[in-house]
């Protein structure tokens, strides 16, 4: 199957599956204050993640481009919602229009619409620094991210079986680039083993992608005739991953991905130490239900939700979010129990005020 039908059939494999009923967020706990003595007014969302300063938290990760017209159009609508809410957003893999390059104008498109705004580049491990750099470049990017997708991959009919030399090919990039580069999961999870062995070749952000959210081991098999069902249910989930990154490598920046779907799922993932908090799937969903006005509204829910969380516990920036105490049970709390992360540092933490 060509690179373009199938970027269409994970568009289409992404908007029939469901979403999961319950994810690793429901594992977490604010403790709630009836005195949190300010006003919704009082609320700041402005973060910085690396070097990146980001007016909002929220940035619409990487879903596409590569595949012809409908994907020109996913992009200028996904791109005008960024611009207007002031959002960073990610293209899909440029792999696709640095083979073919009649693909291009399906990425291009992004910063055409968007000319100031802060703007993602997207490439496989695989790629060279001649590579990335025209990626980087044929979009005027602010920023790279690399995907790491074994997984996917190795579930996909016609995906890639080698993946020796992806982390000396990653230090090349990063040493070669000028841009921030973000190593990214597209939904598996980022554990601290992997963190550590980004961190110590340069790399100061890492897009934990976890499980929870879109399903890239379901959608490639719904494109086969025998499913690999094995891989269904792998990963680590989001709110666990963005822990096992954030404790063993607490200065590396780290963005949150993975089945977010409301405000409050954005500020426990801020919470528990992310900088931003990137959402595909939700956004492609409501797109393409409800059309440019169902993703504003959508865009707008986050937000507003985001800091009506903020304002209950009496938080008026996102630096203080990651100070409040959250009490973490479940399957999470197992996890990073048996994982060596301790939970009573997140459950004992002082308020900041
Ligand atoms: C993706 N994702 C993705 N990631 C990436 O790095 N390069 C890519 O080309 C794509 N392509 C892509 C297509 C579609 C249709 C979807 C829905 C997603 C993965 C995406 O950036 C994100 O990591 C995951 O989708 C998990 O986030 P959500 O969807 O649970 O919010």
């Amino acid at each position: 199957m060509d690179r373009t039908s199938r970027k269409i059939e994970h568009i289409e494999h992404t908007l029939k599956l469901p979403s999961k009923e319950s994810h690793s967020f429901d594992d977490i706990k604010f403790v709630h204050q009836s005195l949190p003595n300010i006003d919704v007014d009082h609320v700041g969302i402005h973060t910085n993640v690396g070097e990146l300063s980001l007016s909002s938290p929220i940035f619409i990760n990487a879903m596409t481009g590569g595949g012809g017209e409908r994907t020109i159009s996913i992009n200028r609508s996904l791109a005008k919602m960024a611009k207007k809410y002031n959002m960073a957003m990610a293209v899909g893999s440029q792999m696709a229009a640095i083979r073919d390059k009649n693909e291009r104008a399906t990425f291009e498109v992004v910063r055409h619409e968007n000319p100031s705004g802060i703007v993602i580049s997207n490439i496989g491990s695989e790629a060279t620094v001649e590579q990335a750099k025209e990626a980087v470049e044929m979009i005027n990017a602010d920023a790279l991210q690399i995907h790491l997708n074994v997984v996917q991959e190795l579930v996909m009919p016609e995906g890639d079986r080698h993946f020796s030399g992806a982390l000396d090919r990653i230090r090349d990039i990063v040493e070669n680039l000028s841009i921030p580069v973000i190593i990214k999961e597209v939904g598996f999870g980022m554990s601290k083993e992997t963190a550590t062995k980004l961190a110590n070749i340069g790399v100061n952000i890492i897009d934990i992608g976890g499980s929870g959210g879109t399903n890239f081991a379901k959608i490639e098999n719904l494109r086969r005739d025998k499913s690999f069902d094995l891989f269904n249910d792998w990963g680590i989930p989001t709110a666990a991953a963005i822990c096992e990154v954030k404790t063993s490598q607490p200065f590396l920046s780290v963005i949150a991905t993975g089945g977010v779907k409301t405000g409050l799922d954005i500020a426990k993932a801020l919470s528990l130490g992310s900088a931003a908090v990137g959402v595909a799937g939700l956004f492609l969903k409501e797109l393409h239900q409800s059309g440019d006005e169902g993703l504003e509204l959508t865009v707008h829910r986050l937000h507003e939700e985001l800091k009506m969380v903020m304002t209950v516990l009496g938080i008026k920036k996102i630096d203080d979010l990651r100070k409040v105490p959250l009490v973490i049970s479940g399957e999470t709390f197992h996890w990073l129990k048996q994982r060596g992360i301790p939970t009573k540092n997140y459950a004992q933490r002082v308020y900041p005020h």
